[in-house]
Parts: C-alpha cells; sequence; structure tokens
C-alpha cells in the first residue's frame, strides 16, 4: 500500500524528519520560511496531511480553498489561533496540536524572563559587554527579589502549571486565575481567583498562559495593567495578541510596571520597535519551546497524530 503524503512547511527537528520520511512520502519546502496562503492552497492538492506551525495561516478563506484532498491538518504547535477551526471542521478536515510537550521549556523560557526582568539582566548584560562595567557600589543594578514574592498565572493549563511548579522552587506563593478551578490534587497550594482583576491585584509577578481567543484578546488592557501593583512586572510568553503593546509601553515609561518580559508580539516575526529603548523590557523572538528535546516531542507528537488518523483512529490531540 502506497504511504500518505505529507507536507512539512517548516524546518522540523532532524529526528523529526528523518521519522516522517520512514513512515510517509514526505514533501518539505526548502525555505524554511512561513507557508502562503497560495502554498497552502496549491499542496493541498498534492498531499494528504500537513505538519504546519504556528507560522502557517490556516483563515477562512484559505481554508474555503483548500483541495479535498487535504484529511489532516497535525500543527507542530499547541497553540491554534493560525487556524480557524470551526472552518476547518465544516470541511471535514481534522486538525490536532502538541499539548504538554512543550510545557517545560515554555515554562522555563517564562521564568527567565521573570529573572531578567526583575534582575535587570538586559541593563547589566550591556554595561559588562561594551565595557562600561567601571565602579561598583550597593546601589548598583539593584533589582527586585522573585524568591518569596507573588507570582500571578493567567491560564492554567499545562504550561501555567508547569510554571506553578517552577516558582515553588523560589518559594514564591502562587496565584492562578482559569476558566475553571483546578481539582485539589492539581492546585496544590495555589490561590485561585475567579476574576483576573483580583488576581492582578495581589500579586508582584504575572505571567500570561492562556490562549488567544476571541474572549482573551487585548486582556491586559490600560484598565486591568493599572490593577497591578506599582512596580510589578508583566511576563508574556503566550501570545502577542493578548497584551495592548501600547498600554504596556505606557505603565513601562510611567514606572508603574517596573518591567516585563515578552517572547510574543502583535507583529511577529519583528516584534515592536518600541519596546527596544527599555532596557527593563526583557525581549525573545517567540522561542519558548526552542529546546532540542521539546522540538523534537513537539514533532513526534504531530506524527502520533497522523500516525493514528491514518490507522482510521480517533488522533489524541484531535480538537
Ligand atoms: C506553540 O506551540 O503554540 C508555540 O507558540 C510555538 O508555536
Amino acid at each position: 500500500m502506497s504511504k500518505p503524503v505529507i507536507w512539512i512547511p517548516r524546518r522540523l527537528s532532524p529526528a523529526t524528519l528523518d521519522r516522517a520520511r520512514r513512515d510517509y512520502e514526505v514533501i518539505v519546502k526548502p525555505d524554511d520560511t512561513p507557508g502562503t496562503a497560495a502554498e497552502i492552497i496549491d499542496m493541498s492538492a498534492r498531499v494528504d496531511g500537513m505538519i504546519p506551525c504556528h507560522s502557517e495561516q490556516f483563515s477562512a478563506d484559505v481554508v474555503a480553498q483548500l483541495d479535498p484532498r487535504l484529511r489532516i491538518v497535525a500543527n507542530h504547535s499547541v497553540g491554534t489561533d493560525h487556524c480557524d477551526l470551526p472552518a476547518l471542521r465544516a470541511r471535514g478536515i481534522a486538525v490536532t496540536n502538541t499539548p504538554d510537550v512543550l510545557a517545560d521549556a515554555t515554562a522555563e523560557l517564562a521564568f527567565m524572563l521573570m529573572l531578567g526582568a526583575a534582575r535587570r539582566a538586559v541593563e547589566g548584560d550591556r554595561i559588562v559587554r561594551s565595557g562600561a562595567w567601571d565602579s561598583w557600589s550597593p546601589a548598583f543594578l539593584v533589582g527586585k527579589q522573585v524568591t518569596g514574592a507573588r507570582l500571578g498565572i493567567v491560564g492554567m493549563g499545562g504550561v501555567g502549571r508547569a510554571m506553578a511548579r517552577k516558582a515553588r522552587g523560589f518559594d514564591m506563593q502562587v496565584h492562578y486565575h482559569n476558566r475553571n478551578r483546578l481539582p485539589p490534587a492539581q492546585e496544590g497550594a495555589a490561590i485561585y481567583h475567579q476574576r483576573v482583576e483580583d488576581l492582578l491585584a495581589a500579586v508582584d509577578f504575572v505571567s500570561l498562559h492562556c490562549p488567544a481567543t476571541p474572549d482573551t484578546l487585548g486582556l491586559m488592557n490600560a484598565e486591568r495593567i493599572a490593577l497591578m501593583p506599582r512596580g510589578s512586572i508583566l511576563v508574556n510568553a503566550a501570545r502577542g495578541a493578548l497584551v495592548d503593546e501600547g498600554a504596556l509601553l505606557a505603565a513601562i515609561e510611567s514606572g508603574h510596571l517596573a518591567g516585563a518580559g515578552l517572547d510574543c508580539f502583535v507583529t511577529e516575526p519583528g516584534g515592536n520597535p518600541d519596546f527596544a529603548a527599555h532596557e527593563n523590557i526583557v525581549m525573545m523572538p517567540h522561542v519558548g519551546s526552542a529546546t532540542v528535546a521539546t522540538r523534537d516531542a513537539m514533532g513526534f507528537r504531530a506524527l502520533d497524530n497522523l500516525d493514528a488518523f491514518f490507522r482510521g483512529e480517533a488522533p489524541r490531540d484531535l480538537l
């Protein structure tokens, strides 16, 4: 029996590509640039499945033009805001994602951003690197202590819970907001806030780990940022659309926020050039899940989903 044909638009890990080539007839986009709408539509007539990343946009318009040959979109991402899920479902195309496997890597990066913003890592690195370090004083580069502070996690899915586990190692008091309160075994000592507004007012650090949905767009607007205590720090390693970047900038410039740590931006790739002048904003280019182990795990999870689908079973991560 001939193998299903799949399209892989981005450069996935070598182990993922090896396994994909073993089990499928694979077409890899050679230049590792985001698959355009025209490429997605064109490839849909040539393949049975695709493994896109969050860089490929399956808008309603694109989905309407997909060829019926395409039967599954097995995303190499936990986020699916690049996919119009109702439109894909209406076309009968299966969609899967890769939950859980990137939780630790993403939480690790969020923690790095939080520590970096709290302990003034960008400024310190610049001073040493540029040769400008010419004195020392107890008043030099004094930051905000993370150990023992209060951390507010918005979104207690896999990444939020991984963040909470790491925070416990820093003796942080963990607060969280989630659509649903966690069962006691998962909640542990974390303090639940039914209203995100109450959480924001109760903590020293806020870390966003919820998906971008119509309900969460612009979640951190001027009003909600104002609820955070003066001198607190906002971290976003989830999606840029959760934050009103103008409001964040105003809060940094007024000194209301002591800093921010951002792995996600409204405009990606590229980011927000207005943030660049502020060394208390630590920035990374959307690489929360970018570790060797996690890239393999994401690729394998996407392939597991494809394998199940082509065996005629329900994929584990069917959305
Ligand atoms: C995800 O998996 O959603 C990450 O943002 C990387 O794409």
